[in-house]
């Protein structure tokens, strides 16, 4: 055992007698165990998570809580033996939960992942970590103190295109980068905005825990818009700059070892379906990153060509790396990553395309609750990249640039 894996170990073992202490139901799970999973929020990403935990070996679906009984009913008919409830509080008081997966929307995502780990259990909890700076000050600090395997949602963090650009990077490749460029475009046909749901005609006050839902927010009488649209207002949501580019720049902060940004700026509006939404729809962010690094990231629901992907630009050469981009001379659309040296300073480099294979996110969840070693996206990047999202978020609604020091005094409104 080298002199580092020897601390890692004795500091996980310390981590692991710590959890014990704190959380007596918590079992020492062995290689060979059962997990038994519970999850907080079963719609549209719930039930993706829900499938893909479910054919993950050695594993039991034994729980769920949702505030809307027609996800229950849905979550039931795909794992019947599942028990079901409208409060979270009760699934995480079941002994024979060991870890708990979260994908209910974001203003609710702090509430249940300080409660999933103050249970002693294991969490698997949906980017973006929080809807709020102080939210993921608060989760980060419980993450660190809890000795729980936290995995967050930010599932390119296991993608193979990720370890091509990070060796690329590493191997100095790139040389020095000083600008990142990235983008996310979508588009829809005419008069229906993005992300905007048909509203289920049982979604009514009976069937919904609609307290549950508001989760301190103002109290009102039961409104379904909201509850099944809650993206598209800012009291619940961070528009598509917590919905999407946290996951790029989550991407972007691993591939270039970034830490926080230093300020922020965004511009942008509600320009393609003025429908009554809050949050904008076309995006301009500029973050500022210390090591002189820019990163930019824009955004648009009228256009969908460019699809997503990121430029690193490095005085030895380009990362590009795409997805879902119309190719111009084959049509093809899936991810790709190629690296292209800068001749002026790298003649003799040959192009490169990555071809590493991507880690399943689940699997790799599963696997270290087992191993308790660390995930791909540990709470650490989580608020990171929340950070980082909320900084923008803040610059747009304030029409100013917001520094980090000025991003964490502000108080968050709902
Ligand atoms: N990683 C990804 O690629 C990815 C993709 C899509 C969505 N997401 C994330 O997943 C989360 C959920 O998004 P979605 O599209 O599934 O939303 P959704 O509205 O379809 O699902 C949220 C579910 O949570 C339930 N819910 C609401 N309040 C609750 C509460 N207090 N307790 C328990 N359940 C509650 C709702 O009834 C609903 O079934 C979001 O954070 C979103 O950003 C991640």
């Amino acid at each position: 055992m080298t002199h580092n894996t020897r601390r890692d170990f004795l500091k996980q073992a310390a981590l692991g007698t710590a959890a014990i202490l704190a959380y007596p139901h918590a079992r020492i799970l062995g290689a060979n165990d059962r997990i038994r999973v519970g999850m907080i929020g079963v719609g549209n990403r719930g039930q993706d998570l829900l499938e893909e935990v479910k054919a993950v070996p050695n594993v039991e679906l034994v729980a769920m809580a949702d505030v809307y009984s027609r996800r229950r009913d849905e979550a039931k008919k795909m794992a019947p033996g599942m028990q079901t409830f409208d409060d979270h509080r009760r699934l995480l008081d079941m002994k024979d939960v060991d870890a708990v997966i979260v994908a209910s929307p974001l203003h609710t995502h702090a509430r249940h992942f300080l409660d999933t780990l103050a249970a002693g259990k294991d969490l698997y909890a949906e980017k973006t970590m929080t809807w709020s700076i102080p939210e993921a000050e608060q989760c980060l600090a419980a993450a660190n103190s809890s000795g729980r395997i936290v995995q967050i949602g930010l599932q390119w963090q296991s993608s193979g295109a990720l370890a091509d650009a990070r060796k690329w990077i590493q191997d100095g490749m790139v040389g020095k980068v000083t600008q990142v460029e990235s983008w996310m475009s979508r588009n829809t046909p005419h008069g229906k905005g993005q992300w905007v749901r048909a509203i289920p005609s049982d979604c009514t006050a009976q069937n919904v825990n609609w307290s549950a839902f508001l989760n301190g927010r103002s109290d009102r009488p039961f409104d379904p818009y909201r509850l099944i649209n809650w993206r598209l207002f800012w009291e619940f949501s961070g528009g598509n700059v917590t919905e999407n580019m946290v996951h790029q720049i989550a991407w972007i902060m691993t591939a270039l070892d970034l830490p926080l940004p230093t300020a922020a700026y965004m511009s942008g509006g509600i320009f393609s379906e003025k429908d009554g939404r809050e949050v904008p729809d076309t995006i301009a962010v500029t973050l500022d990153f210390p090591k002189d690094i820019v990163v930019t990231w824009q955004s648009t629901f009228s256009n969908s060509h460019y699809g997503l992907g990121e430029h690193i630009l490095g005085s030895d050469g380009t990362i590009e790396h795409g997805w879902g981009e119309s190719d111009m001379e084959n049509g093809e659309s899936g991810e790709r990553i190629r690296y292209y040296p800068e001749k002026v300073n790298r003649p003799r480099t040959a192009s490169v395309t990555g071809k590493t294979a991507d880690h399943d996110h689940m699997v790799n969840w599963i696997d270290c609750v087992r191993s308790r070693k660390a995930p791909n996206a540990p709470a650490e990047l989580g608020y990171r990249s929340a950070i980082a999202s909320h900084m923008a978020n803040l610059a747009y609604r304030r029409k100013q640039r917001i520094t980090l020091e000025e991003a964490k005094s502000i108080k968050p409104v709902f």
